[in-house]
């Protein structure tokens, strides 16, 4: 294959889409590689909106917006790349009207803003509840016109193993999804934007494409997961199938309530209710799970007070999910909901480039800790996330792939040739489990022990677990599909051992925080935060076939850690 690019873009949602638009502008040669069409990715499937502090409802400039992403983090989020984010911003929201994104407006025709959760002010942009969407067939119109310029996508490619070679990210080696085969493709420079690993989870939000591959790739290729214990549970996530129901659904004044009909919010954060951060209404809700006053494992999602008319305004997408899914029709009823894994805060490490540790390579969107989020991502800021750093790593790959300093890599042949040898031996083998009586018993253990609460002994006994589970997959999985058209028996026994490592650096991070911050909460032995101890990122290496731990330093600007209260 003529594989010799500038710019290796690997994965096409909207940060991979931002990314590579930018680099193709900057005068680079870019291949986008996705294992899916670009339109089927994840970030599709956001709802509620994307942030920016336009100041179209109400008052509002990027200094809140930062201040309450700081806030909203627990105080472990990087203050400069805050800063940075929430600057850009609003600029970065024009341009996608200016491509065509069909955002809601209000009654003077300027782009409109809802409430979300931790906000200070309405500052989050939609698209009715459709937003990820929206944004997904702007971006894949804007790929497509640069398409015609020469920029190449090689959809249904499925990523596995990076080549690094003196310390430079040279390519990627990748599965063929629809004609079988391992193909190396190369690049100057690489950036990872393969998304987020939700499916760690039984219950979850996320697509069975979110799988971590990114983050496993970088950490097998030696480089650092900065923040891996934080994995932030949706507090609406439908019950039981797992399905979004949006933020947007309280911001629109949605009420939250339990099996006495109770508006238990008030208990937990009496000034902003529904709308605390995510962390917070996540464990009130667990609360009231575990103290019996659920309804059959979930909580009630009340939209009836809104009316019909605003409901299929301004809620249609979550109406429709609601009725297909759970059978009720908001408008008549209430949604059974329940917290369900959404968003990892952790990825691999970066600076607000999206550089890594590794030249050459870039990383943005979910697979990425810049880190903007801290312990806890407030809604709406992971969509503008996809495009500011987006943008931001595109920019910045295309620049050093055309500097002196970026390399044509010489080792991609030996390590496609090796990556062969190895799937060969996969496929060849008949004697062990199927991949997905391990993936099962990881999802379900996961949510058990590694979930909203987290118990020390409980996160000991899931280490364990999970150490056998890698020893049961080590030891071998059969893939019963031989074939090589669309063999997602083969890709799925891949994306198992991407969870498995992912998992034991999130479990490593997590029993060593000795405190409770963001999503991570030890209510047990550690309820409160520590900044004196812990005020700092948890950085993960894979070393002889196990996560090392670190730590590094949060990135303060002027935003002193206070005493969080909503
Ligand atoms: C939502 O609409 O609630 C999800 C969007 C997000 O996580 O930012």
């Amino acid at each position: 294959m003529d594989s010799a690019f500038d710019v290796l873009v690997v994965g096409a949602g909207c940060a991979g889409m931002r990314a590579a638009i930018e680099a193709h502008d900057g005068g680079a040669r870019v291949a986008v590689i996705s294992k899916l069409h670009p339109t089927r990715s994840h970030s599709g499937a956001a709802e509620g909106g994307i942030n920016a502090a336009l100041g179209n409802t109400a008052e509002d400039s990027p200094a809140t917006h930062a201040f309450d992403t700081v806030k909203g983090s627990d105080y472990l989020g990087d203050q400069d790349a805050i800063e940075i984010f929430t600057r850009e911003a609003p600029g970065d929201i024009y341009q996608l009207e200016h491509w065509g994104a069909l955002f809601s407006r209000n009654d003077e025709g300027r782009l409109a803003q809802r409430p979300f959760g931790a906000a200070g002010s309405p500052r989050t942009v939609y698209a009715a509840d459709i937003t990820g969407h929206v944004l997904i067939q702007v971006l894949f119109e804007q790929l497509q016109r640069r398409m015609a310029d020469g920029l190449v996508v090689f959809e249904e490619y499925f990523a596995f193993r990076l080549v690094v070679e003196d310390g430079a990210c040279t390519g990627v080696i990748c599965w063929d999804l629809l004609n079988g085969g391992v193909e190396l493709v190369s690049g100057r420079s690489l950036i990872l934007a393969t998304g987020g690993a939700g499916r760690l989870y039984r219950a979850t939000t996320n697509a069975y494409a979110c799988t971590g591959d990114g983050m496993a790739m970088a950490l097998r290729a030696g480089l650092a997961l900065k923040d891996m214990e934080f994995m932030q549970f949706h507090p609406t996530t439908m019950f039981p199938s797992g399905i979004l129901i949006t933020e947007g659904c309280r911001g629109e004044g949605g009420y939250l309530i339990n099996k006495e009909g109770e508006r238990f919010m008030q208990r937990y954060a009496p000034n902003a209710l529904e709308l605390a951060s995510r962390d917070v209404v996540s464990r009130s809700e667990t609360t009231e799970i575990e103290a019996g006053r659920g309804i059959n494992g979930s909580v009630h999602l009340d939209l009836r007070h809104l009316g019909a008319e605003k409901i299929l305004t301004r809620l249609p997408g979550s109406r429709e999910l609601a009725m297909t899914y759970a059978g009720v029709d908001p408008i008549y009823a209430p949604i059974p909901v329940r917290p369900g894994a959404h968003y990892h805060m952790g990825g691999v490490q970066t600076d607000t480039w999206g550089l890594t540790e590794v030249e050459g390579l870039y990383a943005a969107g979910e697979v990425a800790c810049v880190s903007v989020h801290g312990a806890n991502r407030l809604g709406g800021n992971s969509l503008m996330e996809t495009i500011t750093f987006g943008r931001r790593s595109g920019e910045a790959a295309a620049e050093y792939a055309r500097s002196g300093a970026a390399r044509r890599g010489s080792a991609g042949e030996a390590a496609r040739a090796d990556a062969e040898r190895w799937i060969g031996s996969l496929l060849e083998n008949t004697v062990g489990e199927r991949p997905w009586a391990i993936r099962d018993e990881l999802g379900q253990s996961m949510l058990e022990n590694f979930g909203v609460f987290r118990r020390a002994e409980k996160m000991e006994a899931q280490i364990g677990i999970v150490e056998s589970l890698r020893e049961r997959y080590e030891r071998g999985v059969v893939v019963e599909d031989k074939g090589d058209v669309f063999n997602t028996d083969l890709t799925q026994a891949l994306e198992l051992g991407s969870m498995l490592d992912i998992a034991a650096c999130m479990l490593e991070g997590g029993i060593a925080r000795k405190e409770s911050r963001g999503a991570h909460s030890r209510p047990y032995d550690y309820p409160s935060r520590d900044d004196e101890n812990f005020l700092k990122h948890s950085i993960t290496y894979w070393v002889d076939g196990a996560p090392q731990l670190s730590y590094k330093p949060v990135r303060m600007t002027k935003y002193q850690p206070q005493e969080r209260k909503y």
